[in-house]
Protein backbone atom coordinates (compact mmCIF):
# COMPACT_ATOMS: atom_id res chain seq x y z
CA UNK A 1 0.00 0.00 0.00
CA UNK A 2 2.79 2.36 0.80
CA UNK A 3 4.07 3.62 -2.04
CA UNK A 4 7.14 5.87 -0.75
CA UNK A 5 7.81 4.13 2.27
CA UNK A 6 11.29 1.65 2.18
CA UNK A 7 10.02 -1.99 1.10
CA UNK A 8 10.85 -5.64 2.12
CA UNK A 9 9.25 -8.15 0.42
CA UNK A 10 8.59 -11.22 1.89
CA UNK A 11 8.63 -14.41 -0.45
CA UNK A 12 6.17 -16.96 0.58
CA UNK A 13 7.43 -20.45 -0.04
CA UNK A 14 4.64 -22.36 1.99
CA UNK A 15 6.09 -21.21 5.42
CA UNK A 16 3.54 -21.34 8.48
CA UNK A 17 5.55 -18.29 9.56
CA UNK A 18 4.89 -15.89 7.02
CA UNK A 19 2.97 -13.47 8.44
CA UNK A 20 4.97 -13.52 11.79
CA UNK A 21 8.02 -12.25 9.33
CA UNK A 22 6.09 -9.68 7.78
CA UNK A 23 4.71 -8.35 11.17
CA UNK A 24 8.01 -8.17 12.62
CA UNK A 25 9.55 -6.42 10.08
CA UNK A 26 6.87 -3.51 10.77
CA UNK A 27 7.59 -3.71 14.11
CA UNK A 28 10.92 -2.90 13.41
CA UNK A 29 9.83 0.26 11.21
CA UNK A 30 10.00 -0.92 7.87
CA UNK A 31 7.05 -1.30 5.72
CA UNK A 32 6.74 -5.13 4.76
CA UNK A 33 4.69 -7.50 1.62
CA UNK A 34 4.09 -10.63 1.26
CA UNK A 35 4.25 -12.05 -2.01
CA UNK A 36 4.57 -15.23 -3.98
CA UNK A 37 7.97 -17.08 -4.31
CA UNK A 38 7.43 -16.92 -7.52
CA UNK A 39 6.81 -13.61 -8.32
CA UNK A 40 8.09 -12.03 -11.52
CA UNK A 41 11.43 -10.66 -11.51
CA UNK A 42 9.96 -7.38 -13.31
CA UNK A 43 7.32 -7.15 -10.36
CA UNK A 44 10.28 -7.06 -7.94
CA UNK A 45 11.90 -4.44 -10.27
CA UNK A 46 9.03 -2.26 -9.55
CA UNK A 47 8.43 -2.65 -6.04
CA UNK A 48 12.35 -1.68 -5.88
CA UNK A 49 12.38 -3.01 -2.50
CA UNK A 50 15.50 -2.53 -0.74
CA UNK A 51 15.75 -6.15 0.93
CA UNK A 52 13.74 -9.40 0.38
CA UNK A 53 13.21 -12.32 2.76
CA UNK A 54 12.56 -15.83 1.77
CA UNK A 55 10.65 -17.87 3.88
CA UNK A 56 10.40 -21.43 5.11
CA UNK A 57 8.18 -24.19 3.31
CA UNK A 58 7.19 -27.65 4.27
CA UNK A 59 9.02 -28.99 0.83
CA UNK A 60 12.77 -30.31 -0.05
CA UNK A 61 14.31 -27.90 -2.50
CA UNK A 62 15.92 -30.98 -4.21
CA UNK A 63 12.44 -32.24 -5.43
CA UNK A 64 11.20 -31.13 -8.97
CA UNK A 65 7.99 -30.09 -7.41
CA UNK A 66 9.36 -27.87 -4.83
CA UNK A 67 8.74 -24.22 -5.19
CA UNK A 68 11.96 -21.86 -6.42
CA UNK A 69 11.80 -18.29 -7.30
CA UNK A 70 13.64 -16.55 -10.18
CA UNK A 71 17.16 -17.55 -10.41
CA UNK A 72 17.95 -13.55 -11.54
CA UNK A 73 16.98 -12.55 -8.31
CA UNK A 74 20.33 -13.19 -6.39
CA UNK A 75 22.02 -11.17 -8.88
CA UNK A 76 19.65 -8.45 -8.53
CA UNK A 77 22.24 -6.32 -5.57
CA UNK A 78 19.04 -6.10 -3.34
CA UNK A 79 20.48 -7.87 0.21
CA UNK A 80 18.41 -11.25 0.32
CA UNK A 81 18.02 -13.20 3.85
CA UNK A 82 16.76 -16.73 3.29
CA UNK A 83 15.17 -18.45 6.70
CA UNK A 84 15.08 -21.87 6.55
CA UNK A 85 13.61 -23.55 3.58
CA UNK A 86 14.86 -19.96 2.39
CA UNK A 87 18.53 -20.48 2.93
CA UNK A 88 18.51 -24.18 1.51
CA UNK A 89 16.85 -22.59 -1.21
CA UNK A 90 19.36 -20.19 -2.14
CA UNK A 91 22.55 -22.21 -1.35
CA UNK A 92 20.57 -25.05 -3.90
CA UNK A 93 20.27 -22.44 -6.82
CA UNK A 94 23.63 -20.94 -6.31
CA UNK A 95 25.43 -24.73 -6.47
CA UNK A 96 25.57 -25.72 -2.84
CA UNK A 97 24.17 -29.09 -1.85
CA UNK A 98 21.53 -29.70 0.20
CA UNK A 99 20.58 -32.65 1.74
CA UNK A 100 17.71 -34.90 4.17
CA UNK A 101 19.65 -34.96 7.55
CA UNK A 102 19.54 -38.25 9.38
CA UNK A 103 17.47 -36.98 12.35
CA UNK A 104 15.71 -33.41 11.51
CA UNK A 105 16.26 -30.97 14.53
CA UNK A 106 13.12 -29.19 16.34
CA UNK A 107 13.00 -27.26 19.00
CA UNK A 108 15.21 -24.14 20.49
CA UNK A 109 19.10 -25.02 20.31
CA UNK A 110 21.88 -23.15 21.41
CA UNK A 111 23.69 -21.77 18.47
CA UNK A 112 27.37 -20.80 18.05
CA UNK A 113 27.33 -17.74 16.35
CA UNK A 114 30.54 -16.16 14.66
CA UNK A 115 31.16 -12.45 13.61
CA UNK A 116 28.58 -11.19 11.07
CA UNK A 117 26.48 -8.34 10.44
CA UNK A 118 23.48 -10.55 11.46
CA UNK A 119 24.77 -11.27 14.74
CA UNK A 120 25.92 -7.80 16.00
CA UNK A 121 25.11 -7.71 19.44
CA UNK A 122 23.57 -10.91 20.13
CA UNK A 123 25.28 -13.35 22.57
CA UNK A 124 25.22 -17.34 22.25
CA UNK A 125 21.23 -17.91 22.87
CA UNK A 126 18.85 -20.13 22.07
CA UNK A 127 17.06 -20.27 18.39
CA UNK A 128 14.13 -22.09 16.95
CA UNK A 129 15.20 -24.92 14.56
CA UNK A 130 12.72 -26.58 12.71
CA UNK A 131 13.89 -28.85 9.78
CA UNK A 132 15.13 -32.00 8.31
CA UNK A 133 17.25 -31.35 5.45
CA UNK A 134 20.42 -28.95 5.99
CA UNK A 135 22.31 -27.45 4.02
CA UNK A 136 25.79 -29.80 3.32
CA UNK A 137 27.80 -27.69 0.92
CA UNK A 138 27.76 -23.65 0.84
CA UNK A 139 27.78 -22.27 -2.50
CA UNK A 140 31.02 -20.73 -3.84
CA UNK A 141 31.95 -17.40 -2.36
CA UNK A 142 29.64 -18.19 0.95
CA UNK A 143 31.04 -18.37 4.45
CA UNK A 144 29.87 -20.27 7.35
CA UNK A 145 28.31 -18.45 10.29
CA UNK A 146 26.95 -20.38 12.49
CA UNK A 147 26.25 -23.74 13.93
CA UNK A 148 24.46 -25.98 16.15
CA UNK A 149 25.13 -29.25 17.72
CA UNK A 150 23.54 -30.85 14.77
CA UNK A 151 23.66 -28.63 11.89
CA UNK A 152 26.85 -27.39 10.69
CA UNK A 153 25.72 -24.75 8.20
CA UNK A 154 22.83 -22.73 10.51
CA UNK A 155 23.74 -19.57 8.83
CA UNK A 156 25.64 -18.53 6.00
CA UNK A 157 26.41 -15.38 4.06
CA UNK A 158 27.70 -13.78 1.24
CA UNK A 159 28.97 -10.27 1.72
CA UNK A 160 29.82 -9.13 -1.88
CA UNK A 161 26.68 -10.11 -2.93
CA UNK A 162 24.61 -9.91 -0.33
CA UNK A 163 23.29 -12.79 0.00
CA UNK A 164 22.33 -14.08 3.76
CA UNK A 165 20.55 -17.21 5.45
CA UNK A 166 19.87 -18.20 8.59
CA UNK A 167 18.92 -22.24 9.32
CA UNK A 168 16.96 -21.04 12.29
CA UNK A 169 13.71 -19.08 12.13
CA UNK A 170 14.90 -15.69 14.13
CA UNK A 171 10.61 -14.38 13.76
CA UNK A 172 9.66 -16.65 16.23
CA UNK A 173 9.63 -15.73 20.14
CA UNK A 174 11.14 -18.95 20.73
CA UNK A 175 14.52 -17.55 18.85
CA UNK A 176 15.37 -15.07 22.07
CA UNK A 177 17.08 -12.52 19.98
CA UNK A 178 15.60 -13.36 16.94
CA UNK A 179 14.06 -9.79 16.36
CA UNK A 180 17.52 -8.38 16.35
CA UNK A 181 18.78 -10.69 13.43
CA UNK A 182 15.73 -9.18 11.47
CA UNK A 183 16.45 -5.86 12.81
CA UNK A 184 20.86 -6.14 11.71
CA UNK A 185 19.45 -7.04 8.72
CA UNK A 186 16.69 -4.40 7.86
CA UNK A 187 19.66 -2.05 9.28
CA UNK A 188 22.96 -3.44 9.12
CA UNK A 189 22.90 -4.93 5.72
CA UNK A 190 19.52 -3.22 3.89
CA UNK A 191 20.46 -0.08 5.25
CA UNK A 192 17.14 0.80 6.61
CA UNK A 193 16.25 4.47 7.48
CA UNK A 194 12.90 3.11 9.79
CA UNK A 195 10.36 5.38 7.61
CA UNK A 196 7.33 3.03 8.54
CA UNK A 197 4.74 4.34 11.45
CA UNK A 198 1.49 3.90 11.93
CA UNK A 199 0.61 7.03 11.74
CA UNK A 200 1.35 7.78 8.39
CA UNK A 201 -0.35 4.78 7.51
CA UNK A 202 -3.47 6.49 9.10
CA UNK A 203 -3.02 10.32 7.24
CA UNK A 204 -2.31 8.25 4.36
CA UNK A 205 -5.73 6.48 4.32
CA UNK A 206 -7.69 9.25 5.56
CA UNK A 207 -6.77 11.22 2.40
CA UNK A 208 -7.16 8.66 0.55
CA UNK A 209 -10.66 7.99 1.26
CA UNK A 210 -11.31 11.64 1.24
CA UNK A 211 -9.70 11.45 -2.15
CA UNK A 212 -11.90 8.70 -3.71
CA UNK A 213 -15.05 9.70 -1.91
CA UNK A 214 -15.07 13.32 -2.83
CA UNK A 215 -18.30 14.41 -2.13
CA UNK A 216 -20.14 11.22 -2.34
CA UNK A 217 -22.10 8.61 0.52
CA UNK A 218 -20.37 5.60 1.57
CA UNK A 219 -21.40 2.65 3.72
CA UNK A 220 -20.18 0.55 5.78
CA UNK A 221 -21.41 -2.93 7.61
CA UNK A 222 -20.65 -2.71 11.03
CA UNK A 223 -20.73 -5.97 12.90
CA UNK A 224 -19.46 -5.05 16.16
CA UNK A 225 -16.28 -6.84 15.22
CA UNK A 226 -12.21 -5.15 15.44
CA UNK A 227 -12.01 -4.55 12.03
CA UNK A 228 -15.48 -2.92 10.63
CA UNK A 229 -15.01 -1.07 14.69
CA UNK A 230 -11.93 0.54 13.33
CA UNK A 231 -12.78 1.04 9.97
CA UNK A 232 -15.59 2.60 11.02
CA UNK A 233 -13.78 4.97 13.47
CA UNK A 234 -11.33 5.49 10.39
CA UNK A 235 -14.32 6.44 8.22
CA UNK A 236 -15.32 8.44 10.70
CA UNK A 237 -12.69 10.50 10.63
CA UNK A 238 -12.00 11.49 7.07
CA UNK A 239 -15.81 11.53 5.53
CA UNK A 240 -17.80 11.91 8.81
CA UNK A 241 -20.73 13.69 7.08
CA UNK A 242 -21.46 11.36 4.33
CA UNK A 243 -20.46 7.80 5.94
CA UNK A 244 -23.60 5.75 6.94
CA UNK A 245 -22.87 2.63 9.58
CA UNK A 246 -25.61 -0.10 9.03
CA UNK A 247 -25.58 -2.59 11.80
CA UNK A 248 -27.94 -5.62 11.57
CA UNK A 249 -28.53 -7.03 15.07
CA UNK A 250 -29.44 -10.25 14.49
CA UNK A 251 -30.63 -11.27 18.02
CA UNK A 252 -27.48 -13.71 18.71
CA UNK A 253 -25.19 -10.89 20.58
CA UNK A 254 -23.87 -11.61 23.63
CA UNK A 255 -25.91 -9.56 26.90
CA UNK A 256 -26.00 -5.77 26.06
CA UNK A 257 -23.85 -5.77 22.77
CA UNK A 258 -26.05 -4.52 20.57
CA UNK A 259 -26.82 -1.52 22.76
CA UNK A 260 -23.00 -1.24 23.70
CA UNK A 261 -22.36 -1.24 20.01
CA UNK A 262 -24.65 1.49 19.11
CA UNK A 263 -23.85 3.31 22.00
CA UNK A 264 -20.37 3.88 21.25
CA UNK A 265 -21.29 4.47 17.57
CA UNK A 266 -23.93 6.89 17.93
CA UNK A 267 -21.76 9.28 19.47
CA UNK A 268 -19.83 9.80 16.55
CA UNK A 269 -20.91 12.09 13.97
CA UNK A 270 -22.22 9.85 11.36
CA UNK A 271 -25.42 8.13 10.50
CA UNK A 272 -25.69 4.71 12.12
CA UNK A 273 -28.73 2.64 11.88
CA UNK A 274 -29.08 -0.36 14.02
CA UNK A 275 -31.81 -2.63 12.57
CA UNK A 276 -33.31 -4.96 15.12
CA UNK A 277 -33.92 -8.33 13.00
CA UNK A 278 -34.03 -10.71 16.02
CA UNK A 279 -37.38 -11.54 15.48
CA UNK A 280 -37.27 -12.01 11.63
CA UNK A 281 -33.53 -14.22 12.16
CA UNK A 282 -35.47 -16.62 14.61
CA UNK A 283 -38.41 -16.70 12.64
CA UNK A 284 -35.99 -17.97 9.85
CA UNK A 285 -34.43 -20.37 12.44
CA UNK A 286 -36.89 -21.67 13.91
CA UNK A 287 -36.57 -25.75 14.24
CA UNK A 288 -33.03 -26.08 12.43
CA UNK A 289 -30.56 -27.71 14.42
CA UNK A 290 -27.34 -28.63 11.77
CA UNK A 291 -24.76 -25.86 12.15
CA UNK A 292 -23.86 -25.57 8.73
CA UNK A 293 -27.62 -24.86 8.08
CA UNK A 294 -27.61 -22.43 10.68
CA UNK A 295 -24.87 -20.69 9.40
CA UNK A 296 -26.32 -20.62 5.80
CA UNK A 297 -29.50 -19.34 6.94
CA UNK A 298 -27.92 -16.37 8.98
CA UNK A 299 -25.79 -15.15 6.48
CA UNK A 300 -28.68 -15.04 3.72
CA UNK A 301 -30.79 -13.37 6.31
CA UNK A 302 -27.66 -11.44 7.16
CA UNK A 303 -27.73 -10.36 3.45
CA UNK A 304 -31.60 -9.65 2.47
CA UNK A 305 -31.90 -7.74 5.59
CA UNK A 306 -28.70 -5.11 4.13
CA UNK A 307 -29.90 -4.78 0.67
CA UNK A 308 -33.19 -4.04 2.29
CA UNK A 309 -31.77 -0.84 4.17
CA UNK A 310 -29.57 -0.19 1.46
CA UNK A 311 -31.98 0.35 -0.74
CA UNK A 312 -33.87 2.57 1.29
CA UNK A 313 -30.76 4.96 1.12
CA UNK A 314 -30.92 5.52 -2.26
CA UNK A 315 -27.89 5.01 -4.50
CA UNK A 316 -24.68 5.04 -2.86
CA UNK A 317 -21.79 4.52 -4.97
CA UNK A 318 -18.97 3.35 -2.45
CA UNK A 319 -19.04 0.10 0.09
CA UNK A 320 -16.67 0.28 2.67
CA UNK A 321 -15.39 -3.34 4.43
CA UNK A 322 -13.17 -3.85 6.93
CA UNK A 323 -10.69 -6.08 5.45
CA UNK A 324 -7.54 -6.85 6.37
CA UNK A 325 -4.18 -8.19 5.05
CA UNK A 326 -4.39 -11.20 6.72
CA UNK A 327 -7.70 -11.94 4.81
CA UNK A 328 -6.00 -11.04 1.57
CA UNK A 329 -2.56 -13.41 2.50
CA UNK A 330 -5.04 -15.97 3.48
CA UNK A 331 -7.74 -15.65 0.21
CA UNK A 332 -4.37 -15.64 -1.86
CA UNK A 333 -5.96 -12.69 -3.67
CA UNK A 334 -4.44 -9.04 -4.28
CA UNK A 335 -4.88 -5.33 -2.84
CA UNK A 336 -8.73 -4.41 -3.77
CA UNK A 337 -10.24 -8.34 -4.47
CA UNK A 338 -13.74 -7.46 -4.28
CA UNK A 339 -15.67 -8.46 -1.60
CA UNK A 340 -14.00 -11.35 1.11
CA UNK A 341 -15.50 -14.91 0.68
CA UNK A 342 -15.02 -15.34 4.54
CA UNK A 343 -16.74 -12.11 5.82
CA UNK A 344 -18.19 -12.58 9.29
CA UNK A 345 -21.93 -12.97 8.67
CA UNK A 346 -21.53 -14.86 5.64
CA UNK A 347 -19.93 -12.55 2.95
CA UNK A 348 -21.94 -9.67 0.99
CA UNK A 349 -22.75 -10.67 -2.85
CA UNK A 350 -21.08 -9.33 -5.36
CA UNK A 351 -23.91 -7.84 -7.28
CA UNK A 352 -24.98 -5.32 -4.88
CA UNK A 353 -24.99 -2.39 -6.68
CA UNK A 354 -22.14 -0.49 -5.41
CA UNK A 355 -19.45 1.25 -7.86
CA UNK A 356 -16.09 0.51 -5.87
CA UNK A 357 -15.42 -1.34 -2.56
CA UNK A 358 -13.29 0.53 0.07
CA UNK A 359 -10.74 -1.03 2.39
CA UNK A 360 -9.06 0.83 4.11
CA UNK A 361 -7.25 -1.88 6.40
CA UNK A 362 -6.15 -3.69 3.72
CA UNK A 363 -2.87 -3.49 4.27
CA UNK A 364 -2.71 -3.67 8.19
CA UNK A 365 -2.01 -7.21 10.51
CA UNK A 366 -4.50 -7.68 13.15
CA UNK A 367 -2.57 -6.39 15.78
CA UNK A 368 -1.73 -2.57 13.91
CA UNK A 369 -5.36 -2.39 13.45
CA UNK A 370 -6.12 -2.91 17.34
CA UNK A 371 -3.28 0.39 17.57
CA UNK A 372 -4.67 2.55 14.97
CA UNK A 373 -7.88 1.82 16.67
CA UNK A 374 -6.74 3.18 19.81
CA UNK A 375 -4.96 6.24 17.67
CA UNK A 376 -8.46 7.08 17.03
CA UNK A 377 -9.72 6.65 20.48
CA UNK A 378 -11.90 4.38 19.68
CA UNK A 379 -13.61 2.48 23.12
CA UNK A 380 -10.88 0.05 24.51
CA UNK A 381 -13.50 -3.02 25.04
CA UNK A 382 -14.00 -2.92 21.08
CA UNK A 383 -10.57 -2.91 20.68
CA UNK A 384 -9.65 -5.71 22.67
CA UNK A 385 -12.84 -7.68 22.04
CA UNK A 386 -12.34 -11.59 21.28
CA UNK A 387 -13.05 -12.69 18.34
CA UNK A 388 -17.30 -13.85 18.12
CA UNK A 389 -18.54 -14.93 15.13
CA UNK A 390 -20.85 -13.95 12.88
CA UNK A 391 -23.89 -15.79 13.62
CA UNK A 392 -22.95 -15.36 17.27
CA UNK A 393 -24.73 -17.26 20.39
CA UNK A 394 -26.60 -18.79 17.57
CA UNK A 395 -23.35 -21.10 17.37
CA UNK A 396 -22.67 -21.93 20.70
CA UNK A 397 -27.16 -23.11 21.42
CA UNK A 398 -26.33 -26.80 20.49
CA UNK A 399 -29.96 -27.73 18.96
CA UNK A 400 -32.70 -25.91 18.20
CA UNK A 401 -32.38 -21.73 19.09
CA UNK A 402 -35.27 -20.35 20.78
CA UNK A 403 -35.86 -17.18 23.20
CA UNK A 404 -35.66 -18.49 25.92
CA UNK A 405 -32.48 -20.92 25.32
CA UNK A 406 -31.01 -17.32 24.41
CA UNK A 407 -31.88 -15.42 27.63
CA UNK A 408 -30.52 -18.45 29.59
CA UNK A 409 -26.78 -18.70 27.62
CA UNK A 410 -26.54 -14.52 27.73
CA UNK A 411 -26.64 -15.17 30.75
CA UNK A 412 -24.56 -17.54 31.65
CA UNK A 413 -21.99 -16.28 29.63
CA UNK A 414 -22.12 -12.42 31.00
CA UNK A 415 -21.38 -14.90 34.38
CA UNK A 416 -17.92 -16.42 32.98
CA UNK A 417 -16.88 -13.13 30.64
CA UNK A 418 -17.14 -11.53 34.69
CA UNK A 419 -14.98 -13.84 35.72
CA UNK A 420 -12.00 -12.50 34.10
CA UNK A 421 -12.32 -8.80 34.61
CA UNK A 422 -9.61 -8.13 36.64
CA UNK A 423 -7.53 -11.45 34.91
CA UNK A 424 -4.19 -9.92 33.36
CA UNK A 425 -3.83 -12.89 30.77
CA UNK A 426 -7.07 -13.30 29.34
CA UNK A 427 -7.70 -16.25 27.43
CA UNK A 428 -7.40 -15.48 23.68
CA UNK A 429 -11.20 -16.67 23.72
CA UNK A 430 -13.39 -17.91 26.22
CA UNK A 431 -17.28 -18.32 26.46
CA UNK A 432 -20.52 -20.35 27.70
CA UNK A 433 -21.96 -22.75 25.78
CA UNK A 434 -25.66 -23.79 26.27
CA UNK A 435 -25.40 -28.05 25.75
CA UNK A 436 -28.59 -29.94 24.10
CA UNK A 437 -28.34 -31.79 27.40
CA UNK A 438 -30.69 -32.11 30.41
CA UNK A 439 -29.41 -33.48 33.61
CA UNK A 440 -30.99 -34.36 36.53
CA UNK A 441 -30.36 -32.10 39.93
CA UNK A 442 -31.40 -30.92 43.57
CA UNK A 443 -32.62 -27.05 44.18
CA UNK A 444 -33.98 -27.03 47.62
CA UNK A 445 -35.59 -30.21 48.38
CA UNK A 446 -36.58 -30.38 44.60
CA UNK A 447 -35.39 -32.71 42.06
CA UNK A 448 -35.08 -30.49 38.30
CA UNK A 449 -33.94 -31.86 35.10
CA UNK A 450 -32.29 -29.04 33.55
CA UNK A 451 -29.75 -27.73 31.15
CA UNK A 452 -25.83 -28.20 31.19
CA UNK A 453 -23.91 -25.22 30.22
CA UNK A 454 -20.08 -25.99 29.08
CA UNK A 455 -17.20 -23.24 29.53
CA UNK A 456 -14.43 -23.13 27.38
CA UNK A 457 -11.29 -21.13 27.39
CA UNK A 458 -8.60 -21.24 24.91
CA UNK A 459 -4.89 -19.48 24.15
CA UNK A 460 -3.93 -19.59 21.00
CA UNK A 461 -1.98 -17.00 18.51
CA UNK A 462 -3.80 -17.53 14.96
CA UNK A 463 -7.15 -19.47 15.76
CA UNK A 464 -6.00 -22.66 13.47
CA UNK A 465 -4.93 -24.44 16.64
CA UNK A 466 -5.57 -23.78 20.15
CA UNK A 467 -4.73 -25.12 23.87
CA UNK A 468 -7.77 -25.22 26.37
CA UNK A 469 -6.70 -23.17 29.38
CA UNK A 470 -5.98 -24.85 32.66
CA UNK A 471 -8.52 -22.47 34.67
CA UNK A 472 -8.32 -23.27 38.52
CA UNK A 473 -11.07 -24.85 40.19
CA UNK A 474 -11.52 -22.01 42.76
CA UNK A 475 -12.42 -20.17 39.34
CA UNK A 476 -14.26 -22.62 37.65
CA UNK A 477 -16.41 -23.57 41.48
CA UNK A 478 -17.44 -19.80 41.36
CA UNK A 479 -18.46 -19.16 38.38
CA UNK A 480 -20.55 -22.66 38.64
CA UNK A 481 -21.95 -21.78 41.70
CA UNK A 482 -22.68 -18.76 40.38
CA UNK A 483 -24.49 -19.59 36.98
CA UNK A 484 -27.04 -22.58 38.85
CA UNK A 485 -27.51 -20.19 41.63
CA UNK A 486 -28.56 -17.09 39.07
CA UNK A 487 -30.21 -18.86 36.32
CA UNK A 488 -33.26 -21.47 37.86
CA UNK A 489 -32.86 -23.73 34.46
CA UNK A 490 -29.57 -24.50 34.79
CA UNK A 491 -28.75 -27.49 36.60
CA UNK A 492 -25.13 -28.90 36.14
CA UNK A 493 -21.82 -26.58 34.85
CA UNK A 494 -18.79 -28.43 33.01
CA UNK A 495 -16.00 -27.41 31.63
CA UNK A 496 -14.35 -28.02 27.93
CA UNK A 497 -11.06 -29.43 28.42
CA UNK A 498 -10.27 -30.54 25.09
CA UNK A 499 -7.74 -29.09 22.27
CA UNK A 500 -7.92 -27.96 19.04
CA UNK A 501 -7.07 -30.41 17.46
CA UNK A 502 -8.85 -32.86 17.74
CA UNK A 503 -12.17 -30.54 18.80
CA UNK A 504 -12.74 -26.86 16.96
CA UNK A 505 -13.21 -23.75 19.38
CA UNK A 506 -17.08 -23.47 18.43
CA UNK A 507 -18.95 -26.17 19.65
CA UNK A 508 -20.57 -25.72 16.46
P1 LIG B 1 -13.27 -22.92 15.07
O1 LIG B 1 -14.55 -23.21 15.79
O2 LIG B 1 -13.35 -23.21 13.60
O3 LIG B 1 -13.06 -21.35 15.20
O4 LIG B 1 -12.07 -23.56 15.72
C1 LIG B 1 -11.91 -20.63 14.86
C2 LIG B 1 -12.23 -19.16 15.05
O5 LIG B 1 -13.23 -18.74 14.10
C3 LIG B 1 -14.40 -18.29 14.76
N1 LIG B 1 -15.54 -18.83 14.01
C4 LIG B 1 -16.30 -18.12 13.17
N2 LIG B 1 -16.24 -16.83 12.82
N3 LIG B 1 -18.11 -17.14 11.40
C5 LIG B 1 -17.16 -16.35 11.94
O6 LIG B 1 -17.15 -15.15 11.64
C6 LIG B 1 -18.23 -18.45 11.70
O7 LIG B 1 -19.11 -19.15 11.19
C7 LIG B 1 -17.26 -18.96 12.64
N4 LIG B 1 -17.06 -20.20 13.17
C8 LIG B 1 -15.99 -20.09 14.01
C9 LIG B 1 -14.31 -18.83 16.17
O8 LIG B 1 -15.03 -18.02 17.12
C10 LIG B 1 -12.82 -18.83 16.41
O9 LIG B 1 -12.35 -17.55 16.81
Amino acid sequence: MSKNNEKIIVLDFGGQYKELIARAVRGLSVYSEIRSGSIDLEEIKRLAPIGIILTGGPKSVYREDSPKCDPDIFSLGIPILGICYGMQLLCHMLGGEVLPAVQGEYGAVTAQLKGSALFENIPQSPVLMSHKDFVNTLPQGFVNTASTENCKNAACENIAAKLYGVQFHPETSLSLHGRTVLKNFLYNVCGAAGDYKLDDYLEKQIASVRQTVQGQRILLALSGGVDSSVCAALLAEAVPKQLTCIFVDHGFMRLNEGDKIEAIFSKHAVNFIRVNAAERFLAKIKGVTEPEKKRKIIGEEFIRVFEEEAKKLGDIPFLAQGTIYPDIVESGGEHGAVIKSHHNVGGLPKNLSFTQIVEPLAGLFKDEVRELGKKLRLNRQLINRQPFPGPGLALRIMGEITKDKLSILRKADDIFQEAFIKCRRKPSQYFAVLTDTRSVGVKGDDRTYDYVIALRAVDTDDFMTCEYRALSHKILGRVSSRITAEIPSVSRVVYDVTSKPPATIEWE
